[in-house]
């Protein structure tokens, strides 16, 4: 079979993970990332990550290089003019992903080539009919870490096409050996609908002192069996990018639930992104 080379866009948490993956499967893959500096760190995100494999069994040296010689990064998007499936993997905003999607029609040569997304909450048709070809645009939702975790939400607009839907199945499956599940297209999907109210519960948990972020995490990891509890979790995920989920989720329902806490906001406002940034709920060594 020949393998589709493949585009990603955004080389963050989840972009790198994407790239990663693809390239260990076998295919070339052409990251695209907003400026140097980000396509530096993206490129040292994967490295770290193709070495963690290698330390621990999962993958050869010789195939890590392999996989790390079969990623380009660049800061030119054109570059991406000749790939069969492009992943968008940007920060999650609505305006920036629109826009993106615009452009992406432009560059991307093939008529048939398809352009996927791996936004949490933005709506599918949003992004379609930002383009010429809105059949041959749906949400391809990875997990973090994306070489870790096994589930890929499938997510279809109403106008994308069902042989765009099986190819897509059929890579994630097929090449990527993901678990697939389908969601409709409606903000935060299938998995996000029921954890990101669960998350917010947490941190109004932690706004009201009814209880301190380890106590939350304690008691969720040990009483539950969870592998993190939930700020933990949402320093993973990233602060910026749960508040981000919550108030696209919010705006769509105009639910309490999915409302984003004023803490969680003010988190964002500082610059208190999680993991990433070195602080959240939590210290961390280094970003
Ligand atoms: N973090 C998670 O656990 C998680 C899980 C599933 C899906 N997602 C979704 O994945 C997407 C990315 O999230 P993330 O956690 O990787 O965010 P991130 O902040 O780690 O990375 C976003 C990257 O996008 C880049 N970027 C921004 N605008 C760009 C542009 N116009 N062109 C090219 N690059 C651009 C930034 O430089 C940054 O490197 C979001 O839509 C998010 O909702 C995140």
């Amino acid at each position: 079979m020949q393998l589709p080379t493949i585009g990603v866009v955004g080389c963050g948490l989840m972009g790198s993970g994407i790239a990663e993956v693809f390239a260990r499967a076998g295919c070339t893959v052409l990251v695209h990332e907003a400026d140097a500096t980000a396509a530096a760190c993206g490129r040292d995100r994967i490295a770290a990550s193709l070495r963690r494999a290698v330390s621990s069994g999962k993958l050869s040296r010789e195939d890590a290089d392999a996989a790390s010689a079969r990623i380009e990064i660049g800061t030119d998007l054109s570059a991406l003019a000749p790939v069969r499936l492009c992943i968008e993997a940007v920060s999650e905003d609505e305006g920036i992903k629109i826009a993106l999607f615009n452009e992406l029609d432009q560059v991307v040569e093939s008529g048939d080539a398809i352009l996927a997304s791996n936004t949490s909450s933005v709506p599918i048709m949003k992004l379609g009919t930002a383009t010429s070809r809105p059949h041959q645009v749906i949400g391809m939702h990875f997990f973090n870490p994306v070489p870790v975790l096994p589930l890929v939400e499938l997510v279809p607009s109403l106008l994308t096409s069902a042989e765009v839907e099986a190819t897509v199945r059929g890579l994630a499956e097929g090449l990527l050996g993901k678990t697939v599940i389908r969601s409709p297209d409606r903000a935060g999907f299938v998995v996000n609908a029921l954890l990101v109210p669960y998350l917010l519960s947490a941190i109004r948990m932690v706004e009201s002192g009814f209880a301190s972020p380890e106590e939350i995490d304690a008691g969720i990891v040990n009483g539950c069996a969870h592998p993190m509890g939930p700020l933990r979790l949402t320093d993973l995920i990233g602060v910026d990018t749960v508040a981000a989920i919550a108030s696209s989720m919010y705006s769509e329902f105009k639910e309490p639930l999915y409302s984003p806490p004023p803490m969680l906001l003010r988190m964002v406002d500082a610059g208190l992104f999680g993991r990433k940034s070195g602080r959240g709920f939590y210290e961390y060594g280094s970003a």
